[in-house]
């Protein structure tokens, strides 16, 4: 009988520590390996939570009052409802929406023009921006040294006693590349647990017949650069990717963004100029006709769209709202002693 106890807690111990040791990170059944390498950065739940912390921190920013939570929020999916454009230190305001965090460890370039190409390297952008956190890293790197709680926690991670650079970077990352979302209504119905409604069947075949070649299944995106038809904003003057790259074909190219969760994800588009995913369903449906350039896979695109078939394709998009995503509380600002 005491043996039989001992067995019992022994396993239950095991399976506690496993758990314990698992960050929230997965591959969802079906999808396609992550793109993420991550061999180059193994994924603990230490460091996974640190990530968190640091991620909640406004300590990143000069003057201590900006995290990155402050335009990523958690139940917008990561990105920022209130602000068209990203609102920095001091009030300061850039010229893009913040993008929502969700499913980055299957993309492969960063920000709205495609202009990062890795995820471990990225914070250093938001960090030093001056219209964001406005900080150097050597003066990030120096409070970190300088704070018991970072130093300990670091120390844990790494195995170090010096705090430097890549640490911290990948340790940021560590907690974006976990941001996993795949329990959505269309996933549940994908894994037969659910049905659609008449209308988000509908919806879904127009998507599926419009929308797919460029926000693909099952990520809502093909992680590629597209243009999709919207006007030159003359007030940004933002050009894209043809910023990136200096060249003038590339003008109006963004990264085409994910679907999942766009519900609550709004304004919408790089400068966030819309709020309605009515409006958008507008744009799509009344593209000029070769007065600006698009991607080729929207020369095809049924138009116009009836008002029932954009009803139908925004049913449809609210069934990516992922709930138990939203309101992780893995992903939560992190309550912890310091
Ligand atoms: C002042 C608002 C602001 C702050 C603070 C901020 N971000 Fe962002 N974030 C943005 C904007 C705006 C973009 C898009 C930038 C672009 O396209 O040039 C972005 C892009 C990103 C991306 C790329 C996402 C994608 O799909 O391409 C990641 C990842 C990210 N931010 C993580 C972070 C992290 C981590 C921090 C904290 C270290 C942070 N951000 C702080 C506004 C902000
Ligand atoms: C040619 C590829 C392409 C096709 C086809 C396409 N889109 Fe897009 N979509 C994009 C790109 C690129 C953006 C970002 C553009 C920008 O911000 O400048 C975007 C943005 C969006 C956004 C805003 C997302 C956000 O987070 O701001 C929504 C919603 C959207 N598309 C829905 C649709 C729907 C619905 C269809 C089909 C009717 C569709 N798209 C067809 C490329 C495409």
């Amino acid at each position: 009988m005491i043996e039989k106890f001992l067995v019992y807690l022994f396993f239950s111990f095991a399976l506690w520590r496993t758990v314990e040791e698992e960050p929230p990170f997965f591959v969802p059944s079906d999808w396609p390996e992550p793109s993420y390498y991550f061999e180059g950065n193994p994924l603990t739940k230490d460091k996974f939570a640190l990530g968190r912390s640091l991620f909640y921190d406004p300590i990143l920013s000069r003057d201590s009052t900006i995290s990155c939570a402050s335009c990523h929020i958690q139940f917008s999916g990561f990105t920022h409802v209130d602000h068209a454009q990203a609102h920095g230190i001091n009030g300061l305001v850039g010229t893009r929406n913040s993008p929502v965090l969700i499913n980055l460890a299957w993309l492969d370039q960063f920000n709205w023009d495609g202009g990062v190409g890795n995820l471990n390297g990225h914070s250093i952008n938001p960090i030093t921006h001056p219209k964001e956190m406005d900080n150097t890293m050597e003066e990030v790197l120096k409070r970190l040294n300088n704070s018991p709680f970072y130093k300990k926690r670091f120390q844990e991670v790494w195995g170090d006693s010096v705090i430097y650079t890549p640490y911290l970077l990948k340790t940021i990352a560590a907690f974006t590349v976990s941001l996993v979302s795949a329990d959505s209504k269309y996933d549940r119905v994908k894994n037969g647990k659910e049905q659609f409604s008449v209308q988000e069947s509908k919806g879904y075949r127009l998507f599926q017949q419009n929308c797919a070649s460029c926000h693909t299944e099952p990520l809502f995106t093909s992680g590629e650069l597209k243009k999709n038809g919207l006007s030159y904003d003359v007030e940004f003057k933002d050009a894209g990717h043809a910023l990136i790259s200096g060249k003038k074909r590339d003008s109006l190219l963004f990264k085409v963004p994910t679907l999942r969760n766009i519900e609550f994800s709004y304004p919408y588009m790089h400068d966030g100029r819309m709020k309605k995913l009515k409006e958008v369903l507008q744009h799509y449906s009344s593209i000029p006709k070769s007065k600006v350039s698009v991607s080729k896979e929207l020369k095809n695109i049924k138009k116009p769209f009836t008002d029932e078939e954009q009803k139908d394709i925004i049913s449809f998009l609210k069934t990516l709202t992922d709930k138990s995503f939203l309101y992780n509380r893995e992903f939560m600002f992190p309550k912890e002693e310091r």
